[in-house]
């Protein structure tokens, strides 16, 4: 039996669900996937907050060299949300040469340079699929899909405000809308990254480096929301047939230049994009070479998030069990500490290449 050992930042809805899914499919992870996987360490802001979830106390800690400075973690998850403190610490997760997956496309749109640099150097994996749509498969998808020129990569990436165009479609109006989504858990309780598009502007970036290998620019994203969105303007279009959808789109256009933009749109009946209700998500990648592909599925949610978190350290297992250790790339001057996180990454690698645990 493999086994991983994993750090979790976070434990709340996501690091929360993680922790579920682990717990309820070890059996199925260990007959299909030859796998144990042992959260030793989690993350959290305050240890005696209760929890939706049943994680021994004993797990939890608001120290987070507990889990940074443990030789035995092998991958740190990140559930944890936002900018700082999340950047350090998977800057010195990836310096040591632990293995990373993260749910944050905040860190991973804002840091992405600085993050694949760190990888790069020590060797250790970065993974982030349920960073954009959740468990929609399309950060692992689009690495392969763009090895044709891709012309366009656009969808529904904000369950939040699809659910509440649907809502007010069916005659809600947006304060009601919002206060539902609230209710039932889609909507944070401050909504604005929502409302104002930038939940889907982070999305998108993530989407246009992977597509067009551009370096993410938040300011150079055109960004509309949805918040001046009348349910009076959703019905007009309805009744024009068409569909009022919240679309981020990325495209190269003839000059080469890569424009990024997140905007309410009318929708056609036979569109992709036509027709997606409630917190779905959806994503269609177009090239002349291949056509156009469309992805859909959950984009949200403790289920779906936790799944392409548990995806993700399976690549991490399959490429410690199948992959030669990256080369150390060392900057010149910063050689003993990538030279440190190589030799972890590469030592971790051979110990599974010979299964030794
Ligand atoms: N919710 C979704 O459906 C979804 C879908 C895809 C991706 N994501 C991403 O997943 C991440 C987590 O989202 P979430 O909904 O699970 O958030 P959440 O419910 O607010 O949970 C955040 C967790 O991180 C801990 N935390 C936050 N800041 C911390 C700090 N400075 N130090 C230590 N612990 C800290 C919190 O500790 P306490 O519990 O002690 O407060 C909490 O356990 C975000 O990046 C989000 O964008 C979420």
């Amino acid at each position: 039996m493999r086994e991983i050992t994993v750090g979790l930042l976070g434990c709340g809805n996501v690091g929360g669900g993680f922790w579920q899914l682990i717990i309820g499919a070890r059996h199925h992870l260990a007959a299909h996937k030859n796998l144990s996987v042992d959260i030793r360490h989690i993350l959290v802001r305050d240890v005696n907050r209760p929890r939706s979830v049943a994680v021994p106390r004993s797990h939890l800690t608001t120290d987070p060299w507990r889990i940074l400075e443990d030789p035995e973690v092998d991958v740190v998850v990140e559930a944890m949300g936002g900018f700082e403190p999340a950047r350090t610490y998977l800057l010195e997760a990836l310096r040591r040469g632990k293995h990373v997956v993260t749910a944050n496309k905040v860190v991973m749109a804002r840091a992405w340079d600085e993050l694949h640099e760190a990888a790069q150097a020590s060797g250790a994996c970065l993974f982030y699929e349920a960073a954009a749509g959740a468990v929609i498969p399309v950060i692992r998808s689009l690495p392969g899909l763009s090895a044709a020129p891709v012309r366009a990569v656009y969808g529904i990436l904000n369950g939040t405000s699809n659910y509440i165009l649907t809502r007010m479609a069916e005659g809600l109006s947006q304060a009601d809308a919002l206060a539902e989504a609230q209710r039932l858990g889609y909507a944070e309780p401050d909504p604005s990254d929502d409302l104002d598009g930038r939940d889907a502007a982070y999305k998108i970036a993530l989407l246009a480096a992977l597509a067009f290998d551009w370096s993410p620019d938040l300011d150079g994203i055109e960004m509309k929301g949805i918040r001046n969105v009348s349910t009076e303007d959703i019905l007009a279009a309805q009744e024009a047939g068409f569909d009022l959808r919240h679309v981020a789109r990325a495209e190269r256009d003839e000059s080469g230049q890569v424009k990024v933009s997140v905007a309410p749109v009318e929708l056609p009946p036979g569109h992709p994009l036509y027709g997606i209700r409630g917190v779905e998500n959806a994503v269609v990648i177009e090239s002349d070479v291949f056509g156009a592909v469309t992805l859909k599925g959950a984009g949200a949610g403790p289920g779906p998030t936790a799944t392409a978190l548990l995806g993700d350290v399976c690549r991490v297992v399959d490429r410690l069990v199948w992959a030669e250790p990256s080369p150390a790339v060392s900057p010149a001057g910063a050689a003993a500490d990538v030279a440190a996180g190589a030799a972890a990454a590469a030592s971790a690698a051979a110990r599974w290449r010979g299964e030794s645990r």
